[in-house]
């Protein structure tokens, strides 16, 4: 039995490429594995600044997960920011960290690009991610392609500490899905909570129908074949099997498709396979104490195991200093 972690932000509603790219994974990694999975409060502050938008967003997420099918009673589940030794063992690894290797983070300087400011949290944001995975003792972390560089860079930290002060943290592996890219947002470009181009989990019907409608296609008419490297076509693979795929790249390749019928079906199929969720989604939203209650546990069985290693990483680096340090 694994110990697999992961962890996602609460920095807006989630998303087809959050559930593709990780959480449907991880969901599955919970029947046969010691599961951890925590909501990363902290790592949204590095974007959000309005209270009230990140504690709604934090518990929004907690309860998607749930309702999508994460049980906390089979699994770790937490909010980041209740297991606040996160940010100690982040000042501990931040000593042996080279800015160098900060500033090639290619997400560090995509948000830069995008007008971001460029705050010392942003800056930092891989080290606190290493120490959300090197705490807890994360053996595999599914992430979606775009967190490939961070998880590279959580070994790095990870195998330079135990090289300097003796062997303390596990040296992670990541677990990026070979088969799937990275889920394309509406515009093309890859889906995120920050580009406007998402396509939420749950929502109204009229809105999430309306953001499938505009799902960007080419100029090619009807009676042309249709291009297959397009976001509806990759959107609508993942919900297909391999035959289904098949047939949507001969149905693609034979003249008189309607790109509006198709993104017509491809809506239904995500409204019926979501259908379940939006139940217990709806259920969550009406039993919250039950929420809280479970993230408590959570948070509990979380912090007595980061507990085992910030008090390894301590007594490693020389701060127990005598007989009643702490
Ligand atoms: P966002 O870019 O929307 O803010 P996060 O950075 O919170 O998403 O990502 C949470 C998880 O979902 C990560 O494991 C990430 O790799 C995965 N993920 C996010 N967007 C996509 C996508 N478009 N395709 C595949 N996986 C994704
Ligand atoms: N940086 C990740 C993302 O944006 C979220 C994250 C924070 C994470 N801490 C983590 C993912 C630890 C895996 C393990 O998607």
């Amino acid at each position: 039995m694994k110990r697999v972690l992961s962890g996602i932000q609460p920095s807006g509603d989630l998303h087809l490429g959050n559930y593709f790219g990780m959480m449907s994974r991880m969901i599955k990694y919970q029947e046969e594995n010691d599961l951890f999975c925590f909501i990363v409060n902290y790592h949204a502050l590095t974007t959000i600044k309005d209270k009230e938008l990140l504690a709604s967003n934090t518990l929004n997420a907690a309860m998607d997960f749930i309702a999508l099918g994460l049980d906390p009673d089979r699994s770790t589940f937490w909010i980041q920011s209740d297991v606040p030794q996160v940010c100690e063992s982040t000042w501990l690894l931040s000593n042996i960290v080279n800015v160098g290797l900060l500033d090639r983070a290619t997400s560090y300087k995509d948000k830069l690009a995008r007008g971001m400011t460029a705050n010392v949290g942003l800056y930092s944001y891989p080290i606190l991610m290493a120490s959300d995975i090197l705490l807890f003792g994360g053996e595999i972390v599914p992430v979606g392609k775009d967190q490939k560089q961070h998880l590279e860079m959580t070994r790095d930290i990870a195998i330079r500490f135990n090289q300097t002060f003796g062997d303390v943290f596990v040296i992670p592996e990541p677990d990026i899905e070979k088969t799937t890219q990275l889920v394309p947002g509406i515009d093309g470009q890859k889906m995120s909570k920050s580009y406007g181009n998402m396509i939420p989990i749950f929502g109204s019907e009229k809105s999430i129908r309306k953001q499938f409608m505009s799902i960007i296609t080419d100029s090619a008419g009807i009676n042309e074949p249709k291009d297959t490297h397009t976001p509806l076509f990759q959107l609508y693979c993942l919900f297909l099997n391999e035959d289904g795929q098949k047939d949507l790249a001969d149905r693609f390749a034979t003249p008189g498709l309607r790109y509006g019928d198709v993104k017509k079906e491809l809506f239904e199929y995500f409204w019926n396979q979501f259908e379940p969720y939006r139940d217990k989604r709806e259920y969550l939203s009406n039993h919250k104490d039950y929420v809280l209650d479970k993230l408590k546990e959570g948070s509990e069985k979380a912090g007595t195991v980061a507990d085992i290693y910030l008090t390894k990483a301590r007594e490693a680096m020389g701060l127990h200093y005598g007989e009643t340090s702490v």
